[in-house]
């Protein structure tokens, strides 16, 4: 009351007051702003931290981000991958946060810096930051934008090269480590003498000392299988934060070892009887995100439950498209696979990681579509197959003939989706693709153009066309099929510009080795007019209001991609701005 009242007078005595008070205050706001950037400084080595113009009283100070370090990094033909290693709890970087940075080797002063394409996140959540190709005479180290001093620079120590290299590792379920190899050389789908390898386990291979030898299993292609030493924790799972997981390589007895960017990940082994999906499928891409949707909710439609994708190195907005996906319920995941020519050992790591979740795992492209006339499910189709005991032995693939579309006619690529639209196609089915159990395969998980090898007593089926085949979309109109096959990615197919080979069922018959379009092309690989999986899905998949595809975008969506599609062009603005800036620096 009183305090009150002398708060409304306004004698001298009640000015005196006011000015304590108004000391107090100072004082107590020069604390709390002392208490909260000590905070900020503190908070910031535990979570990203939102920039402020605080940053410009901190630049120079750099708290927690300079102990983070470059483990190594991979040098490939067209980019450079950098393997940043964390100290617990570290705040981790995104793409806004780092630079990369190339110095002329004679002449450090030299030097230029450049956005990454992406940071990546991989197995045990660690970072890989993707970087151009560095170029001759040059070394690459890494700037941390935000907190930039000068010289400060993430250095990076051993650069290995992408075609010799152990890349990947995984712990299978009887506890073997199944590693992933590039530089081998081994014959496509032959065994290899394990006699001449080794297995080597241990956290610094620069101290030979310090490392655990183990025996080979089985070799074959590029995947090297190994008995776990027993005395490895890996078998206990991740090791806690703190520790660096131990890593692998492969010896080569009398030739010597080669790097390793591979910890041996132990994946959670089967908890149940019964595992959680019955169909799950597998795939590896780039640069998919237009057709992701449309080949997802379709696989969902005839059964399909869990969806891993191997992304190489995709430059689109996939990453927003799966996580789009994820929200609308799907269980679908991306995994990271920028190696080079291993589509094989995708497939191999690919069915270990589904292992423990999946019943049966499809191998299929994205322009790759299960037909099934009698509308029943995928998962119906294979029981079919499974029920009946063959004489063989036990069903562990099945093989499904497919139809190869060509462009139908059309000339723009569709709005709909591809399976509303391309009704023209070959008459003779080309080759077939696997369902397969993970529990049936060979130990050496040899996989060549899509059928893998079976252990002894599992025998593979082949499902009647009537029954089932899958619509591939191989031939579509120009501008998409262009892109295609410019990439061809298995490891041992010819690449399609390449003279030799020019026979063979991988290329577009009478198309040559030039990628420029032929006038008729929009008539071409038409013998037979298929509307069966066109009618099915008109039947099925469209909406009875706006009569619109479950899968198409509406109109409203086109808006929101212009506004997507200008924030991308603003980032790309705003990146070129800080070059600039950077290179007038
Ligand atoms: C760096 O210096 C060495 C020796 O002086 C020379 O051979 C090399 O070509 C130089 N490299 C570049 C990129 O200038
Ligand atoms: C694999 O290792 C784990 C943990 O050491 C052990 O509990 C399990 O029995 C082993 N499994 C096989 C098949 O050896
Ligand atoms: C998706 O499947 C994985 C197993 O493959 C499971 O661990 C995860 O919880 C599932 N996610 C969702 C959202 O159901
Ligand atoms: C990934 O793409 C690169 C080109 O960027 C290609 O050379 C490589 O073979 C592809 N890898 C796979 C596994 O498809
Ligand atoms: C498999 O499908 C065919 C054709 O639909 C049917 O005749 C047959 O009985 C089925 N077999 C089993 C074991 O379900
Ligand atoms: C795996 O394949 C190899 C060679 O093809 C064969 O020698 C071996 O017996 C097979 N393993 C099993 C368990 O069937």
């Amino acid at each position: 009351m009183k305090n009150r009242r002398k708060r409304g007078g306004l004698s001298g005595g009640d000015v005196v007051v006011s000015w304590r008070r108004f000391f107090r205050f100072v004082s107590l706001f020069v604390f709390s702003f002392v208490l909260f950037s000590a905070l900020f400084i503190f908070l910031g080595k535990i979570r990203p931290v939102v920039r402020s113009s605080v940053n410009a009283v901190l630049r120079g100070s750099v708290p927690a981000v300079k102990v983070v370090t470059i483990h190594e990094a991979v040098e490939f033909p067209d980019q450079t991958l950098i393997f940043l290693k964390y100290p617990p709890y570290s705040r981790l970087f995104t793409k806004e946060d780092l630079f990369c940075v190339f110095s002329d080797v004679n002449d450090s002063s030299k030097l230029f810096k450049e956005l990454p394409y992406a940071v990546e996140t991989g197995d045990y959540g660690r970072h890989i930051v993707r970087c151009s190709a560095v170029p001759r005479g040059n070394t690459v180290s890494l700037a941390v934008s935000r907190w930039t001093v000068d010289n400060s620079n993430l250095q990076v120590g051993l650069t290995h090269r992408w075609d010799w290299l152990v890349y990947d590792a995984v712990i299978d379920d009887d506890n073997s480590t199944v590693v992933f190899v590039k530089g081998l050389n081994l014959r496509p789908g032959k065994v290899a003498d394990v006699s001449r390898y080794e297995c080597v386990y241990g956290w610094d291979f620069t101290k030979p000392k310090l490392l655990l030898r183990a025996q080979v299993i089985s070799a074959a292609q590029e995947i090297v299988r190994c008995k776990t030493p027993l005395s490895l924790t890996v078998l206990d799972g991740p090791r806690k934060a703190q520790s660096q997981p131990v890593k692998v390589s492969v010896r080569i007895k009398g030739s010597g070892m080669l790097p390793s960017v591979a910890h041996p990940i132990k994946r959670p082994g089967r908890v149940k009887d019964t595992k959680t999906f019955e169909t799950c499928v597998c795939t590896m891409t780039r640069n998919a995100a237009n057709v992701l949707r449309e080949w997802v909710m379709y696989h969902a439609g005839i059964g399909v439950q869990r969806w891993f994708i191997y992304d190489n190195n995709s430059d689109d907005d996939i990453v927003s498209e799966i996580k789009n996906l994820e929200n609308r319920g799907y269980n679908i995941s991306r995994h990271f696979w920028p190696w080079i020519k291993t589509q094989e050992a995708g497939f191999a790591n690919c069915v270990i990681r589904a292992k423990s979740d999946c019943d049966w795992v499809a191998f299929i492209d994205v322009d790759e579509f299960f037909y099934i006339p009698s509308g029943q499910t995928l998962t119906d189709v294979i029981r079919n197959h499974t029920t009946t005991p063959s004489s063989s032995g036990e069903i562990g693939e099945i093989r499904t003939p497919c139809h190869s579309f060509g462009p139908s006619g059309l000339s723009d690529p569709p709005r709909g989706g591809v399976t509303a639209a391309y009704t023209c196609r070959m008459a003779l089915p080309e080759r077939h693709k696997s369902i397969i159990r993970p529990e049936s395969l060979n130990a050496t998980l040899i996989n060549v153009v899509h059928h893998f090898h079976l252990k002894e007593g599992f025998a593979f089926a082949d499902v009647d066309k009537g029954m089932m085949v899958i619509n591939h979309y191989k031939y579509q109109v120009w501008d998409i099929f262009k892109e295609k096959f410019k990439r061809r990615v298995a490891t041992y197919v010819a690449d399609w510009q390449n003279e030799e080979n020019v026979g063979s069922k991988d290329r577009a018959p009478g198309l040559g080795t030039r990628p420029v379009e032929p006038s008729d092309w929009a008539e071409r690989f038409c013998e037979v007019r298929d509307i069966g999986l066109r009618d099915w899905v008109l039947d099925n998949f469209r909406d009875r209001k706006t009569q619109r595809l479950v899968w198409e975008r509406e109109a409203r969506r086109v808006e929101d991609e212009v506004i997507v599609q200008m924030g991308s062009w603003a980032d790309k603005r705003v990146g070129r701005k800080r070059k600039k800036q950077l290179k007038a620096q």
